[in-house]
């Protein structure tokens, strides 16, 4: 897309003008498999519930929602204490309109300075940079796309920035750092006063510790979380931090008042209510996940080792290939990276006509 024509009279800030607005394309597919969406929708008994909530809760929309999510940022607690062995509270989650209004509230509150990010990686960190003013250094993964430590360390202390990004498991790379090396990372952050934003969203495909451990020895480190991918709760739009209490306090100074709607709040409640029935899509998909990557393997195809719900693979002319596959039915996502694509993993339908499609396409049918 190109940048829109902007008229003259409109005092758009300068920094912005040039900008696009971020979107993959929404164009409707037989598979679609460009967002990292869970392609499970909510069963009949969760449909019924959220009903039912959502009609109780209607009787008081006259009302603004609890401003401070208690219930809800409670449950949350709870869940990641049960995942990771943790002792959290309510006072060390936050919770936003997707993980993304959290990773702003988090530039809104520490932004305005320097943030780096480990690239390639989920592209909203330094779009969001760019809207709060807050300069971006990229710092490099490695060809294999993981970290250097000991050069990412050093690349920390010369740039001094207010905070660092690290995603794991990685978007778009899928690739996952280990809690050693975040540990190794969050000390270099800590000596220049910077804060460690851990990017966690695809956090339940991986069997690596989460970051969400450090917290109480690390009151630095930020983890960021979502009900998008493993809860398949995307269309709700909610995200959550966990961190230490001082951080919560600070997300309060920036948000807008009442800004987790009465509605998102319920029905997330529901939702982590049935969190059995929904995470066990996760198994589901980390299943599927093994074997899409075995049969590209088989058609010649470099693939990234992948800890989340979508497989980065290598092709030679992946704008073409993208195309081809599109043409098909089948839209995956070109994340603009030189010699790869992105493919979400679907259902088992999905699944087979990207196979499908994609073995065609190489095989030059299509
Ligand atoms: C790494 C990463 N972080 C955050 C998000 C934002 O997710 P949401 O705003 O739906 O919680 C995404 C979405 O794809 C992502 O890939």
């Amino acid at each position: 897309m190109t940048s829109p024509q902007w008229p003259t009279w409109l005092p758009l800030r300068k920094d912005l003008q040039t900008l696009t607005p971020y979107g993959a394309p929404q164009v409707r597919s037989i598979a679609q498999l460009n967002t990292n969406e869970n392609p499970y929708p909510p069963s009949q008994a969760l449909v019924d519930a959220i009903a039912e909530r959502a009609s109780e809760v209607a009787k008081n929309l006259n009302r603004y929602p609890d401003r401070e999510a208690i219930n809800l940022r409670e449950l949350l607690a709870q869940f990641i204490n049960q995942r990771e062995a943790t002792n959290l509270t309510a006072d060390n989650v936050w919770a936003a309109n997707g993980s993304n209004e959290v990773i702003q509230s988090l530039f809104l509150a520490f932004g305005g300075r320097t943030a780096l990010g480990f690239v390639p990686s989920y592209s909203m960190h330094p779009i969001i940079a760019q809207s709060t003013s807050t300069e971006w250094v990229q710092a490099d993964r490695e060809n294999d796309f993981t970290i250097d430590v000991s050069k990412a360390c050093k690349q920390i202390r010369s740039t001094k920035p207010a905070m660092v990004f690290v995603t794991t498991p990685n978007n778009p790379t899928g690739t996952c750092i280990p809690i050693a090396d975040i540990k190794a990372i969050a000390d270099a952050a800590k000596e220049i006063g910077a804060l460690l934003i851990v990017d966690e969203a695809y956090a339940e495909f991986s069997d690596e510790t989460s970051a969400a451990t450090l917290i109480n020895e690390h009151p630095h480190i930020v983890v960021v979380r979502t009900m998008s991918k493993a809860f398949a709760f995307a269309g709700a739009r909610v995200g959550y931090l966990l961190a230490n209490s001082v951080i919560v306090d600070a997300m309060k100074i920036v948000r807008l008042p009442y800004h987790l709607s009465a509605m998102t709040q319920a029905i997330a409640i529901v939702a982590l209510d049935h969190r059995a029935e929904l995470l066990h899509s996760v198994d589901e998909l980390i299943s599927s996940r093994k074997r899409v990557a075995q049969e590209l393997v088989q058609m010649g195809l470099t693939v990234m080792p992948s800890s989340a719900n979508f497989l980065l693979f290598a092709v030679e002319s992946p704008t073409k290939v993208w195309q081809s596959l599109l043409d098909q039915g089948v839209l995956i996502r070109d994340v603009g990276l030189s010699g790869y694509l992105r493919v979400t993993i679907g259902n088992e339908a999905e699944n087979l006509e990207f196979l499908s499609a994609l073995k065609k396409t190489l095989g030059g049918q299509a």
